[in-house]
């Protein structure tokens, strides 16, 4: 810096995650610190997983696990040792009291009882992990609900299966080119870029919003002959310009990723039901809901959105409860 730079001027101002967290967090009354300290569990897990990320070919932890999660599927190390780090790093939050990853079977009650315990945090350790060994992007997704004023401390159905507008937080990690942390409190959408160097999360990507006009449909295109005809005619729309102008096709195949792209640069993202899976892919609690409040916040185009799929509204708007769906219920809107 120059003898006369002004340490104070904006281009000096370096604003990090946890600073940004700290003002949100003026928004909940009552919140006094404990919401930036439930929050930094998630970005110091970030920063753990992110390590083991860029580590991956050289310790022993690329490959699969040999176990089945409860989604059914195969697990990776990765999505195992990603689910540690995270339920070791929130487990020691006091304000805490249910957690629920997409690769565990039940939800964990932590400070049990507790009345101090007021939320519940819901993650998918680590989306896309079919790609890690392949050096493709990967991801973090999470979303946190506050615990119903009704409801028992110890009942985590009634904590966890609320409308997906009841999440007061939201975001996700992806493990790209960079380590970007992206997450709303309903008021913005705000990146943060890691910092390898100082070890924190840089905001870079202020007020994030998706342009109205995209340029790439991303889809699953092998699977286009199973998708109901709607979805089908309405990728043919994109694809020959009946829709302003022809669409590109980009598919990484991490949702994370897909999605991350598709708020940058706009255009639709959409999992379909397919004839394996007639209530689509994508789960709701894990992957769908999350991203809503990222969708909502940056102001997705709407004509479009509704043109591709009206889920990710309904979603705003239809509880999840016991009766019908519940923490591994899937969605086939998105
Ligand atoms: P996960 O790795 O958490 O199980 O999620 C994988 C999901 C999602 O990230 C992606 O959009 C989708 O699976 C890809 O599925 P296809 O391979 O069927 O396209
Ligand atoms: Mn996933
Ligand atoms: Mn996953």
């Amino acid at each position: 810096m120059t003898p006369n730079a002004d340490p104070t001027r904006t281009e000096h101002r370096l604003i990090t995650v946890q600073q940004h967290i700290l003002q949100e967090q003026k928004r909940f009354p009552g919140a006094s610190g404990e919401f930036s300290w439930l929050l930094s569990g998630i970005t110091l897990a970030a920063k753990m997983i992110q390590a083991k990320v860029r580590r991956a070919g050289l310790s022993d932890i690329l490959g699969t696990d040999g176990e089945t999660n409860v989604q059914g599927e195969i697990q990776q190390k990765l999505d195992v040792s990603a689910n540690e780090v995270l339920a070791h790093c929130l487990s020691v939050r006091e304000s805490i009291g249910v957690l629920a990853s997409e690769e565990n079977e039940q939800p964990i009650m932590v400070h049990n009882n507790s009345p101090a315990a007021k939320y519940a945090v819901v993650f998918d350790p680590l989306d896309g992990s079919s790609n890690i060994d392949v050096n493709v992007s990967v991801g973090t997704t999470f979303s946190i609900l506050r615990r119903p004023d009704e409801a028992h401390l110890d009942d985590h159905e009634s904590w966890l299966l609320q409308p997906g507008r009841k999440q007061i937080a939201a975001g996700y990690v992806v493990y790209g080119s960079s380590t970007i942390l992206v997450y709303s409190v309903g008021n913005g959408v705000h990146g943060f870029t890691l910092d390898p160097a100082v070890g924190a999360f840089v905001l870079s990507h202020p007020n994030m919003r998706m342009p109205d006009q995209g340029k790439y449909y991303s889809v699953n295109e092998a699977y286009c002959d199973e998708f109901p005809p709607r979805y089908g005619e309405y990728i043919d729309r994109l694809r020959h310009g009946t829709l302003g102008h022809k669409y590109g096709s980009r598919y990484i195949g991490s949702m994370v990723a897909d999605f991350h792209r598709t708020l940058l640069k706009g255009g639709v993202f959409l999992y379909p039901p397919t004839t394996d899976q007639p209530d689509g892919k994508l789960r709701l609690l894990y992957e769908a809901e999350p991203r809503c409040v990222s969708r909502r916040t940056s102001r997705w185009n709407r004509a479009r959105w509704n043109a591709s799929s009206a889920g990710c509204r309904a979603n705003q708007h239809s509880p999840t409860n016991a009766a019908g769906r519940g923490e591994s219920s899937r969605t086939r809107r998105f």
